[in-house]
């Protein structure tokens, strides 16, 4: 259908390899050296990662959104409670991100668990946001229909006023975090011939059962 020749759009993926002896035996302590690499190499938003949700009709849902935070056992973002994405997580719980480094020839997957940060937590986060995003969260009623971008510009601009700067920019109360705890992390490295590396790491009664997948 397509006269592109999408077919023959193709790469061979030569730059790293990956094996379970060379990965650190805890999946944060690995994310964290791949993530500097990624930060070291240049990848554009390195903390851009997909995120998939399923909501109470079963049909997964997926979007970009950017990680904030993460610690020895959670990973965090922030968006709108009352978004597509905030009443799937509140239907079921169960996420999986996905982050794409093609600078590195890598992705990383990992499945969790979503629960809402504190209202406290989320404010420490909004409040150090530049001015213009804090108004730009009370701006938008995140996935509800807009009649118009007119309609969307008038708000904020007169949002602009209400908030002037310098002076406090409330949290909304839609707004805040996410605090995702996973149970899968898959490293993958592309290789040549699509052999690739794919180790797996998965949580069995707290400890990391480590496997290497088929590509
Ligand atoms: C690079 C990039 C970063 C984004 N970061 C966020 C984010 O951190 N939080 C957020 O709510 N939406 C973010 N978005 C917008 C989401 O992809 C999405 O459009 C929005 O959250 C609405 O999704 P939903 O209707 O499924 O809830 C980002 C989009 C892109 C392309």
């Amino acid at each position: 259908m397509s006269e592109l020749n999408i077919q023959d759009i193709r790469r061979e993926y030569t730059r790293h390899s990956l094996d379970v002896k060379d990965v650190d035996p805890d999946p944060f302590k690995q994310f964290q050296i791949w993530f500097q690499e990624a930060i070291e190499s240049k990848v554009p938003e390195p903390n851009a990662m997909n995120l998939a949700t399923v909501g109470a009709d079963g049909k997964p849902n997926s979007r970009v959104v950017l990680l904030k935070d993460f610690g020895a056992d959670y990973f965090s973002f922030y968006t709108n409670h009352e978004s597509n994405k905030g009443k799937e997580i509140e239907a079921n719980p169960n996420i999986s991100v996905n982050f794409f480094w093609i600078e590195l020839e890598r992705q990383v997957r990992i499945d969790g668990i979503a629960e809402k940060l504190s209202r406290e937590e989320a404010e420490k986060y909004f409040q150090v946001r530049p001015y213009m995003s804090k108004i730009g969260a009370h701006a938008s009623n995140q996935s509800e229909v807009v009649e118009s971008r007119d309609y969307l510009d008038k708000k904020f601009k007169s949002l602009l006023e209400k908030f002037p700067e310098g002076e406090d920019v409330p949290m909304p109360d839609y707004w805040g975090g996410y605090k995702v705890t996973p149970n899968f992390f898959e490293f993958w490295q592309g290789r040549r011939s699509r052999l690739h590396d794919r180790i797996t790491y998965t949580l069995h009664d707290s400890n990391w059962d480590i496997k290497r997948l088929s590509p």
